[in-house]
């Protein structure tokens, strides 16, 4: 038989704290209309103080249990996509599958930043595809305000915080069409977070643990390796671009996600945007993006979606998924 991962199930979470470009532009030197003009953004969702990826992941992770109509108990493996794990360790996953009472499964968590839902799915897949596992549960969950220098224009006016979720199924229906993730560490410097304490070098152990970008040379290969990930995908399932319903981007940059639709000869009404309220919330964004879009009804039963991202490494990747 052959075995699909179909979703059954999608949730997500967003803090109450609504941060906007003129709040921003009352503690640094920006305005509204830079950030709106540069980036799409006009506001981001700010976490709580007592809030954490875990208890966010837990929302959207119960969100998309009762979507799928399933017992927590049935979950075969959780994987937590995060750059902003509670702890060092345990990891993330371990911590949600406590909050939802599970005794069984397996949980780890995925780092690959703002690419690692993508990273995530795919892991979850190949179990599914191969016999190993009947369901997964993927989240992101990123606490992005705690990591970026609310001093530093260039970098705190882009990010957000929030979890999505997503529930897979195996089914001998199509679900997932195909997955392709990528890693290259050459470009480890031109996006990357401190980790001051474990950190080799004294430059980085001197750091605080912001968020540190050269933003314009981000970009520029964001743009071209979304390109090319798009052509990768199409190939490898012998499709033209005219068959894709929907593309669900990682939302980092209007100007990137408008390029890749472009590319796909698609118009923006096809595309999910959820930057102009949520910023670029990491390796949540696709997934918030995609329940969004699944629940006010504009990705239905059938219809092909391609699911992309990039983020710090650089790593990049895709999920075509026939919904
Ligand atoms: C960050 C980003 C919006 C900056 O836009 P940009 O058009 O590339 O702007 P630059 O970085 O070249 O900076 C242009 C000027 O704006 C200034 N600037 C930067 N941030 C600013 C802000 N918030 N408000 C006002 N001016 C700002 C810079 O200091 C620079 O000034 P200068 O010309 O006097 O030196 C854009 O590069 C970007 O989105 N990059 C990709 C980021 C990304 O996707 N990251 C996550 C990947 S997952």
């Amino acid at each position: 038989m052959i075995r699909y991962s179909r979703v059954i199930g999608t949730g997500g979470y967003l803090p109450e704290e609504i941060r906007t470009n003129e709040q921003i532009s009352r503690t640094v030197d920006t305005s509204d209309s830079w950030i709106f003009e540069r980036t799409g953004i006009k506001s981001r969702r700010i976490a709580a103080p007592h809030e954490t990826s875990s208890s966010m992941a837990e929302i959207a992770a119960r969100q998309a249990l009762a979507a799928g109509a399933c017992d927590p108990e049935d979950i075969d493996i959780i994987i937590v996509a995060t750059g902003t794990p509670d702890r060092v360790y345990p990891s993330t996953a371990c911590l949600l599958q406590q909050r939802l009472g599970i005794k069984n499964c397996v949980a780890f968590d995925v780092q690959a930043a703002c690419s690692g839902s993508i990273f995530a799915l795919s892991i979850a897949d190949q179990y599914i595809k191969s016999g190993a596992a009947k369901k997964v549960l993927v989240v992101g969950s990123e606490l992005c305000s705690r990591i970026v220098d609310w001093t530093d224009r260039s970098t705190c006016i882009l990010f957000g915080d929030g979890a999505g979720a997503l529930l897979l199924a195996v089914s001998a229906e199509t679900g997932i069409l195909s997955t392709h993730i990528h890693s290259d560490g050459e470009y480890e410097d031109l996006l990357y977070c401190p980790n001051p304490q474990v950190a080799a070098t004294l430059h980085e152990q001197q750091q605080a643990g912001y968020i540190s970008m050269r933003g314009s040379e981000v970009f520029k290969v964001a743009v071209n390796t979304l390109e090319r990930i798009v052509d990768e995908t199409l190939d490898a399932n012998n499709m033209d671009k005219s068959e894709i319903d929907w593309l669900v981007p990682h939302q980092a940059n209007i100007r990137i996600i408008a390029a890749t639709a472009k590319k796909l000869k698609m118009s923006m009404d096809q595309v999910v945007v959820t930057l102009e309220t949520q910023g670029n919330t990491s390796s949540a964004s696709v997934l918030l993006a995609f329940n969004e879009a699944v629940r006010d009804g504009r990705i239905q039963r059938g219809q092909v979606v391609l699911l992309e991202a990039f983020g710090a490494g650089f790593t990049w990747g895709s999920a075509l998924i026939r919904y």
